[in-house]
């Protein structure tokens, strides 16, 4: 725990396209209700998004983008630690240290590198050691939690396998962090019902023009029941997306309407839209306010990344000193 008794809690996210409404309900929403009750390091990792990303302007975009969407989704920079990755030096650093703390075999054990492997991916050496890079960024600022979805949970092992190999050489430097997972977060379907992500082009991003949110709304798939019939808002991706966005009174009217016949589906997408853009319309507004002032965002990251680099450089004296590289 950090003095003021709040836990450190971290978590990132990779700025390798336009985030979606699974990326806010699975992570973001979340990361904005811990900052009232948590010492939150909040950051985008651009480095690892170096792994999949080969166009310079397609990241440097996406990472102001992403930047741009939490401060417009309400993450504070004054109750957080909020800042790009790449700007914190110390973060390559611990990396190449913690290497040599890392086995092959634990690379090689973890899920994501083999999925992608098995996916025909030629893996470049960045992936497979990404996730050294992961604990670098937990450990580096002494995290306690770290929320994270199920995939990544076995990095959040892996970087706590890191810390407790270099605290058992060096002595005592980092706190094991903990993975935490809420079961109360559902896996957000995309149009097509299967998780909602960028890989599978099936994404509802959360800032869209409203034809193009429309497009995606009417592109979601149902099944063919037809107008006289029941239908089954427990499955049922519509339902599901409609939920996220409704309060309970209109999520049960909803539910009954699909029981009794006469729902058409369009009629329910052409709401859904409509609840769609009416929940994020302060958050677009905030957010078209800040893209009218580049400068400021940059400002704020530049002290974000300050904030930041004054933990990580307390951690990486420590360790600089306790691996010999002082002399
Ligand atoms: P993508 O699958 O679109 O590439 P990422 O893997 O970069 O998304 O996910 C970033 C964060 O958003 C993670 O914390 C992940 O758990 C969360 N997330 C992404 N998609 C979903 C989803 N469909 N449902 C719930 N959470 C999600
Ligand atoms: N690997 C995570 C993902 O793809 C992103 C990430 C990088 C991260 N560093 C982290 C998450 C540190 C939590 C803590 O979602």
């Amino acid at each position: 725990m950090t003095t003021n008794q709040k836990p450190r809690v971290l978590s990132g996210i990779q700025p390798s396209g336009s985030l979606h409404i699974g990326n806010y309900f699975g992570m973001m929403k979340h990361m904005i209700n811990w900052q009232e009750k948590s010492d939150l390091f909040c950051f985008i990792v651009n480095l690892h998004a170096l792994t999949t990303v080969f166009e310079a302007e397609t990241l440097a975009k996406n990472t102001l983008d992403a930047v741009t969407d939490f401060l417009a989704l309400g993450l504070d920079p004054e109750k957080s630690t909020f800042w790009v990755q790449g700007d914190v030096y110390q973060h390559t650093e611990l990396t190449w240290i913690l290497h040599n703390m890392t086995s092959m075999g634990l690379l090689e054990r973890c899920h994501a590198y083999k999925e992608k492997v098995a996916k025909g991916l030629t893996p470049n050496h960045g992936l497979f050691a990404y996730p050294v890079l992961m604990a670098a960024d937990i450990i580096l600022y002494q995290a306690n939690l770290v929320p994270v979805g199920k995939d990544q949970k076995q990095h959040v092992e892996v970087a706590r396998d890191i810390a407790g190999s270099f605290n058992f050489t060096y002595g005592d430097t980092f706190v094991l962090p903990e993975p935490l997972i809420d079961d109360n977060v559902a896996t957000i379907p995309g149009l097509d019902g299967q998780k909602m992500s960028k890989s599978y082009k099936n994404t509802i991003e959360i800032f869209l023009e409203k034809d193009e949110l429309k497009k995606r709304v009417m592109s979601i798939v149902t099944d063919t029941r037809g107008v006289n019939e029941v239908k089954d808002p427990d499955n049922c991706n519509l339902f599901a997306l409609y939920k996220l966005f409704a309060n309970d009174e209109q999520t049960a009217v909803m539910r009954d309407r699909y029981l009794t016949p006469g729902l058409k589906y369009v009629e329910a997408k052409k709401e859904l839209l409509e609840i769609i853009w009416n929940y994020f319309e302060p958050q677009r507004e905030k957010r078209a306010e800040l893209v009218k002032d580049p400068d400021t965002i940059h400002d704020i990251m530049k002290a974000g990344a300050a904030k930041a680099r004054a933990v990580a450089e307390v951690t990486m004296e420590d360790v600089r000193r306790r691996v010999g590289l002082i002399y």
